[in-house]
């Protein structure tokens, strides 16, 4: 399926990547610190948490949740508290979203206008809200209009413009290979590609091939793989197998936000090392004390959304996990955090990946 002369590139691609990893990388003009990435994942990955992983070290670039275009442009709080961010919290792109390629332009070049310093376009989400109204995965069904709407925010900007997709809307319709060189021909600064299809949601296998057909069909953007990526293994393997030039972990980070520690260690030759109870009980108050920075009193009702799979993760007492669900003030997460600290362990800790929802059921209905 692939056009000879994108396996040609990806020969010379695929030689270039068995060397040893500097770290480094580049997009676009942008300088890259490591070759993981942080995957978005509306709801979880906000400016606390990001900032929190950022601290542990080894993050490369990290993606806001998806905006929708039209409401940053309206100023709708929602979306402005999305794109919130600070000095640290770089490399940062910002996703957005919309069928309307003018929407896109202009968000993309306020996004510029207010200092951001990269664009990611969302061409992978499979909610029917996005891909009702033409966004979304729904952008990957047409080529022609998919390319000149990249071409259009890649010319309304100077900052670098990304795109996040899928492999095709379904196994009969795989056009990631071809949207992928037809975005770099006009200008894209990378793509980022979740090895499933739109039909497929979150189920089956990442198809690995899939991306190596992908990062084949561009000449020298890079190509971030994606998907089921848990372990520092499971990432090199990705790199390994497809060619591709980074990874963006998303589900991996909630489950272990060390992840990206332990590949920066890999990658300067060291043994990874796995946290300490007492430094994931840090994480879980660092977690909480940055999102009182944007949120203040409100965040004790956005962690609420956090307490299982801290209960899990950690192995806090059934009680204690149900305590977090439910605090209303600060003295009262001291007082949870300090018996967390007391009673740790008294709980098996299950491998809490069931925790970060996916959306299930047919997904034309999602
Ligand atoms: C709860 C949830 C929210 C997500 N939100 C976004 C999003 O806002 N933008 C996006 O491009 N992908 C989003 N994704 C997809 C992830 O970024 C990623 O492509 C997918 O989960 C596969 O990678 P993983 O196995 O490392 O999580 C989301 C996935 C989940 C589970």
């Amino acid at each position: 399926m692939t056009h000879p002369q994108f396996r040609e590139a990806a020969h010379t691609r695929g030689s270039r990547d068995v060397l040893p990893s500097s770290g480094k990388m580049s997009i676009g003009s942008r300088s890259i610190p490591s070759h993981y990435f942080l995957s978005p994942l509306a709801g979880y990955t906000h400016l606390a948490f990001r900032m929190a992983i950022r601290e542990l070290g080894g993050l490369g670039l990290a993606t806001t949740d998806l905006v929708q275009a039209s409401m940053l442009l309206a100023g709708k709080q929602k979306s402005l508290e999305l794109v919130e961010t600070e000095s640290d919290d770089q490399p940062l792109s910002v996703q957005i979203f919309s069928g309307k390629r003018d929407e896109l332009v202009n968000a993309a070049r306020w996004l510029e206008e207010h200092g951001y310093q990269g664009v990611d376009i969302n061409m992978g989400c499979p909610m029917a809200k996005v891909n009702g109204s033409g966004g979304g995965a729904r952008l990957m069904c047409d080529t022609e209009n998919a390319q000149s709407t990249v071409a259009a925010v890649v010319e309304a900007v100077s900052i670098p413009v990304t795109v996040k997709m899928r492999l095709g809307w379904d196994a009969d319709h795989i056009t990631a290979p071809e949207l992928a060189h037809a975005f770099e021909q006009v200008g894209a600064a990378a793509i980022t590609l979740h090895g499933r299809t739109r039909q497929q949601g979150f189920h089956g296998a990442v198809d690995l091939d899939g991306i190596r057909q992908t990062v084949e069909a561009v000449d020298h953007i890079p190509v971030i793989g994606n998907g089921d990526v848990r372990s520092p293994a499971d990432a090199q393997h990705m790199k390994a197998v497809t060619g591709c030039d980074a990874v963006a972990i998303g589900r991996g980070a909630m489950l272990d936000p060390w992840i990206f520690r332990k590949l920066a260690a890999i990658t300067r030759g060291k043994p990874p090392t796995d946290p300490t109870p007492v430094e994931q009980i840090d994480f879980l108050v660092r977690h909480f004390t940055l999102m009182t920075r944007q949120h203040e009193e409100y965040s004790c009702i956005l962690f609420r959304k956090f307490a299982g799979w801290y209960g899990a993760r950690l192995g806090i007492p059934e009680d204690l996990e149900d305590r977090l669900r439910r605090f209303t003030t600060f003295a009262e997460f001291d007082s949870i955090v300090a018996q967390v600290h007391q009673r740790h362990g008294e709980r098996e800790t299950p491998v809490p990946t069931a925790l970060v929802k996916v959306p299930n059921g047919p997904n034309e209905r999602w």
